[in-house]
């Protein structure tokens, strides 16, 4: 596989399990042995917090925001969490001011790619995940311009399944900055197989996106609400291979490399067709 791929974790819509399956599913491809590096882009600092607790913005200290001012690499912002193989690159509480200055930027959707592309350290990955904020924002549309894939999840109610159309539209417009960006696949998240919504939306999803929705969910899991409140992933917080989440999300990872060695196959092949 090519390396690193870079994988956009979108959907505008709040509270669908964006930030909890980048760092989960991350967390568990670390442990299949993957080099992976999580990039927190929302100013909300979730996922930040969430992996190595809140990191807080030193005045005259470099951050991801000043690396997007000054499009210079980001190699330096990377850090490690308590998970073996897994890296984040942490967000600071400055990054909200990120959108307005992106808006005067010129090349201002590729700016992140040219980061990107300057950072020396990010071929050691396999897989780079960036967790977005829930808006189709400039932030978002960069993190698009430098993504290989992107995935959504989607949790198992009605307006958020209504949303993925409009979500839909906006990245098909991106095709012309973003023509080698991909769908990976919409992943339902807080399935409960005795709610009716939950059956309802799985079945409308799958009549409508057939083989873009993934056959494993996300189920309901209180534990994976605590999680972040002590730095844990949901493998360090259950502690049992048992633990609701910890399956939910292993067989996640294992349907996601099914998936993206499938695509990546299928464009090595076109590649060595067109010569
Ligand atoms: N499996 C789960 N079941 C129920 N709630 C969950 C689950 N996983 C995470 N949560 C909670 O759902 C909320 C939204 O999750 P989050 O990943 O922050 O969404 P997003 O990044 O899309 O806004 C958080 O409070 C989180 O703790
Ligand atoms: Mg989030």
């Amino acid at each position: 596989m090519r390396k690193p791929l870079v994988i956009s974790v979108v959907n505008h819509k709040g509270g669908v399990l964006k930030t909890t399956t980048t760092t989960n599913l991350g967390a568990a491809l670390a442990r299949k042995g993957y080099k992976v590096l999580l990039v927190d882009l929302d100013a909300q600092q979730n996922l930040t917090t969430g992996l190595i607790g809140t990191v807080q913005y030193q005045e005259g200290e470099l951050t991801l925001f000043d690396a997007l001012l000054d499009e210079t690499p980001v190699d330096h912002l990377i850090r490690e969490t308590s998970e073996k193989n897994l890296d984040i690159i942490p967000v600071t509480e400055d990054f909200a001011g990120a959108d307005i200055s992106l808006v005067s930027a010129v090349g201002r959707e590729s700016i992140l790619k040219n980061c990107f592309n300057q950072s020396k350290s990010l071929h050691n990955y396999d897989f780079i995940f960036l967790d977005n904020p829930p808006s189709i924002s400039l932030v978002v549309m960069n993190a698009l311009v430098v993504s290989d894939y992107f995935f959504v999840p989607c949790s198992s109610e009605y307006l958020p399944m209504m949303g993925l159309t409009l979500l839909g539209n906006s990245i098909g417009k991106m095709e012309k900055i973003a023509p080698n960006l991909k769908p990976l696949g919409v992943l339902l998240t807080m399935f409960s197989r005795n709610e009716r919504i939950c059956r309802q939306v799985e079945s409308a999803l799958r009549k409508e996106l057939g083989d873009m929705v993934f056959n494993s969910k996300v189920r309901v899991n209180t534990k994976a609400k605590a999680a972040p409140s002590v730095a844990k992933t949901i493998f360090q917080y259950e502690n049992s291979p048992k633990g609701r989440g910890t399956e939910d999300y292993l067989t996640v990872a294992d349907e996601f490399l099914e998936r993206i060695t499938a695509q990546e196959e299928a464009l090595n092949f076109k590649d060595v067709a067109n010569g």
